[in-house]
């Protein structure tokens, strides 16, 4: 059901920036309320951590070639897309939201690219078995990015490699934060070409 309404109301269209990335983005027309009845759709647009993100790993393929890849908190699925795009192995992307696993489903078909999917919350989890969590805009909630930070802990610890897209929301935790490259990313709601920047941040271990 999900899928065939983000397939037939959200036109595809290039992701922001990406033109290699074609995404199913909402439009005032798509009657996404028909869909998600109350829910944020956060999937149905591109976020500028996400797009920053993309255009790291598309820029520095070695990032996530051969490697197994984790999108926490895919949305969309841009990111998992990107670093199929780029070579990596296996792409795993995972949302809260059960219609932005569709939607990463229809999106993946869209641009000739296997990702796996999970409808999952696995912020209390052990680090699962990829080699790269790959984190684009998740820290817009204090709740979810101190669980988000805990796991990423986790998953430093494990020796997986951890980088986050953000555009400078409230509850970025800097203190564990290196600062990798800058790019530019028109946020969600911005309009224009060009306008806005995010930054990308691999996570350091604690101490
Ligand atoms: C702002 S959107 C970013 C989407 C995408 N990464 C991007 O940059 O375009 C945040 C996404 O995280 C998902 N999310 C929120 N909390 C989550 C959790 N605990 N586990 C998995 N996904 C979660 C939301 O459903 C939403 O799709």
């Amino acid at each position: 059901m999900a899928r065939a309404f983000i397939a037939a109301n959200l036109p595809l269209q290039p992701a922001p920036g990406i033109p290699d990335i074609r995404i199913h983005t909402a439009t005032p027309r798509s009657g996404l309320r028909r869909l998600v009845a109350g829910r944020n759709p956060y999937w149905a647009w591109c976020w500028a951590g996400g797009l920053a993100l993309a255009r790291h790993i598309l820029a520095r393929p070695r990032l996530v070639a051969g490697r197994r890849v984790l999108d926490l908190g895919s949305g969309s699925g841009l990111v998992a897309i990107a670093a199929m795009l780029a070579g990596a192995a296996h792409a795993l992307a995972v949302d809260a939201d059960a219609d932005a696993v569709a939607a990463v489903e229809v999106n993946a078909k869209a641009n000739g690219v296997d990702v796996q999917t999970l409808h999952a919350d696995l912020l209390e989890d052990a680090a699962p078995a990829v080699d790269v969590v790959l984190v684009g805009d998740l820290f817009y909630d204090r709740d979810l990015a101190q669980r988000t930070a805990s796991f990423l802990e986790r998953c430093r610890l494990m020796g997986v490699d951890v980088l986050i897209g953000d555009p400078g929301r409230a509850f970025l935790p800097l203190d564990r934060l290196e600062l990798v490259a800058e790019h530019a990313a028109r946020d969600f709601g911005e309009s224009g070409a060009g306008e806005g920047s995010a930054r990308v941040y691999a996570f350091r271990k604690a101490g």
